[in-house]
């Protein structure tokens, strides 16, 4: 791929600029109120492309369309149904992905070859102006594939200088992790990914919801799963991620033994600790609820900087589903549970 100058821009000055850069058949890297997208003009192949190239993402791995309204995703799907009116009136714009089957107006590459399209509205002024320019517009995270994703536009340019030509510069995202992702193609509602919308929530509009294989344990060999995401090493530092759950106190128990031994091994441990509990050794970094979803992300990004070579992390909400998931999968899994 041509590597091209990135300019990081304020809405203000870039947004004109990012709209012909679409209009052209280039990328942009925007933010929402989830994380930030990369993103290319949903019906235009050769575009959505460019976007699998930046970020090295594996070619079978479909990506989210952004749009306007209801309208705009009706125009863009087969089946939109009572179900999505009374999802879509009641979360959008907001961090839901409802997935339905495409029509031809969404190009095949999209959606990876697949028959169905994720559609969302975003909660994001810059978002929504880019759209208005541009019409509907394909983007996933606007990280390097597997990277965790970016929340501010610094981490865009970490990943992605040189491969996207516009970041538009809207701050910290509001949320910090990425949107409940919904299958309503059938006639049985299934999660592929827990977000800001909660399955108690989803499952007020419509009743019983199935959580999809992958979502809170690890897909076994072999297994199809639905949403090809489930299967892709995600939301993942270069370091190893060591994740406990349970009780607070014996989580900083065991957390302060395992940075002695890998300290005393010869490696570089850092500690990162989300409850409320004082966690007085070591290289620590603490946050608590709701800051912490919010700043995960930059968190796993600054522990590569510094060199880290294990992350030892605890004291997640339990009950926030996303973060559990995130953190879960971060960890590659691999929980102790105390
Ligand atoms: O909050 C978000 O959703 C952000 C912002 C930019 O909107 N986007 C995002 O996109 O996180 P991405 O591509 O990183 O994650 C989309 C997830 C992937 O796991 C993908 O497999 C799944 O949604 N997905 C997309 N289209 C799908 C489809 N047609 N069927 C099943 N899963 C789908
Ligand atoms: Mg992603």
């Amino acid at each position: 791929m041509k590597e091209r100058e990135t300019r990081i821009l304020t809405p203000e000055e870039g947004l004109p600029e990012a709209v012909r850069e679409l209009r052209m058949g280039g990328l942009v890297a925007f933010p929402t109120e989830t994380v930030y997208g990369l993103g290319a003009i949903a019906a235009d192949g050769e575009a959505v492309r460019k976007i699998f190239a930046a970020k090295g993402r594996a070619s079978d791995n479909p990506l989210i369309v952004h749009v306007g309204g209801i309208d705009m995703a009706k125009s863009l799907c087969v089946g939109w149904d009572e179900r999505a009116q009374r999802l879509a009136e009641q979360f959008w714009p907001g961090p839901l992905s409802l997935v339905l089957r495409r029509n031809a107006r969404v190009h095949a590459d999209v959606s990876a070859g697949m028959p169905t399209v994720a559609l969302r509205m975003p909660k994001h002024p810059v978002a929504l102006a880019l759209i208005r320019g541009a019409g509907p517009i394909a983007a996933p995270s606007a990280n390097s594939s597997g990277k965790p994703s970016p929340t501010c536009a610094q981490h865009v340019y970490e990943d992605l200088a040189g491969k996207v030509p516009i970041i538009l510069d809207g701050g910290h995202c509001e949320r910090g992790l990425e949107s409940t992702v919904l299958d309503i193609a059938g006639p049985h509602p299934t999660l592929y990914r827990p977000g800001g919308v909660t399955l108690a929530q989803l499952q007020a509009i419509v009743g019983d919801v199935a959580v999809s294989p992958g979502v809170n344990q690890p897909v076994l060999a072999g297994n199809k799963v639905s949403s090809p995401g489930l299967l892709h090493r995600h939301y993942a530092p270069v370091a190893k991620v060591k994740l406990w759950m349970g009780d607070p106190a014996a989580q900083v128990r065991q957390l302060q033994s395992s940075w002695e031994s890998l300290k005393a091994a010869g490696v570089q441990p850092v500690i990162l600790w989300m409850g409320a509990e004082p966690v007085d050794f070591g290289n620590c970094r603490s946050w608590q609820s709701p800051q912490a979803a919010r700043e995960y992300y930059g968190w796993l990004r600054l522990a590569d900087q510094l060199g880290a070579t294990h992350v030892l992390l605890g004291g997640i909400d339990e009950t926030d589903a996303a973060l559990v998931n995130r953190a879960l999968r971060s960890a590659d899994f691999q929980v102790t549970r105390v």
